[in-house]
């Protein structure tokens, strides 16, 4: 393990901090966080710093390029297992592709493990227990060398900072608006990436589904508008003739690592899986003459969550069947009882981590 510098004032800050109630998504803040930088070719050594504002040059490369990229990971302790962090190995290979693809240094494993875990160790108890709750994990790394040139920065930081988190959709169903006219991204462009402008430029689709009436935007192919690629911040999911299919990977699908999990678990369960590129047209005639049963999103964030309807910007709503979504749920269930360390754990996806005090 690196040497690590821990800023004796997080004692206070963890002391201070009182999980409320009522956590919502992304919403309440952890009160430790990790930060390093690199320069020269080199990390420096990581450091441990009460959650608070950080200071950067208005010329920042990041504020005027973006160069920045992000993970989401997850750590669980229900029914006192844990803390439990699930397949951060798998996230820390995501990030160094992000990486590369936004020409920034690579990550080393270690470091990238050790920051993730030595914050979530001194967070334990800031963990929240009830079962579908745990303490989000947000790695990122981005440009902070102070110049205007368009070029790639040759300085950047990395932290992780936390947030104890409930469930990504709050109250009933997901609906889902079919975006016919934009694109999130492109053959050859960055949607593989986990890059803060992919997210920036789904926004602007995000407030048109709002102010419709739906939940989320689903994208299709920039190129032909018509092969389904995922939602904004999840994957896609549909179960037809009782297999399960969702879009094959290609470079403009964040391939998710609950994606990958669902995949394995449902071939394990003896569901045949199908990768393949879904017409979005072919999936509503699918789900109007009810072969197509259920539909739903999947990630870190939503776990899984069962679609109630797609839906068209004429206002034209497709409805599933089987909106109780019954193979999400058991998919749910078999992930989440993994995670949670329910179940056992016989993909080695879980690593432990053991509470610090300071
Ligand atoms: C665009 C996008 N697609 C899919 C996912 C799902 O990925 P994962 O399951 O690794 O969270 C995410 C979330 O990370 C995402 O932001």
């Amino acid at each position: 393990m690196n040497k690590i510098k821990i800023d004796p004032a997080i004692a206070d800050s963890i002391k201070k901090f009182t999980l409320p109630d009522y956590l919502g998504f992304g919403q309440v803040m952890g009160p430790v966080m990790a930060s390093c930088t690199y320069e020269n070719g080199k990390w420096s050594e990581l450091e441990l710093l009460p959650y608070g504002p950080i200071s950067m040059y208005p010329n920042a490369k990041v504020l005027h390029y973006a160069q920045e990229i992000f993970e989401g990971m997850k750590a669980y302790r229900v029914d006192g297992h844990g803390p439990y962090i699930f397949r951060p190995d798998e996230n820390h290979l995501r990030f160094n592709r992000s990486a590369e693809r936004m020409a920034m240094p690579h990550i080393p494993f270690d470091l990238f493990m050790q920051a993730n875990l030595e914050v979530t160790a001194y967070s334990a108890s800031c963990v929240p227990k009830r079962s579908g709750e745990s303490l989000y994990l947000r790695p990122f790394m981005f440009a902070t060398e102070e110049a205007l040139g368009i070029k790639p920065s040759e300085k950047f930081r990395f932290m992780v900072i936390t947030s104890p988190s409930g469930s990504y959709f709050s109250t009933g169903g997901v609906s889902v608006l079919i975006e016919r006219h934009g694109a999130r991204a492109f053959p050859g462009g960055t949607g593989y990436a986990k890059a803060g402008g992919n997210y920036a430029a789904s926004l602007q689709a995000a407030i048109k589904t709002k102010q419709l009436g739906f939940v989320q935007t689903l994208w299709l192919d920039g190129k032909e508008k018509k092969y389904i690629e995922e939602m904004s911040g999840m994957n896609f999911m549909a179960v037809i003739n009782n297999e399960l299919h969702t879009p094959e990977i290609n470079d403009s699908i964040l391939e998710g690592i609950t994606r990958k999990s669902i995949l394995t678990l449902a071939r394990e369960a003896g569901i045949k899986v199908v990768e393949r590129k879904m017409d979005i047209n072919e999936l509503i005639l699918d789900i109007k003459a009810h072969r197509c049963t259920e539909v739903f999103a999947c990630g870190t964030a939503a776990i899984i969550a069962p679609i109630d309807y797609l839906a068209e910007e004429t206002g034209e709503r497709i409805p599933l069947r089987d909106n109780e979504g019954k193979m999400a749920l058991v998919l749910r269930e078999m992930l989440l009882s993994i995670q949670e360390g329910r179940a056992s754990d016989k993909y080695n996806w879980i690593v432990p981590i053991e509470p610090k005090h300071l």
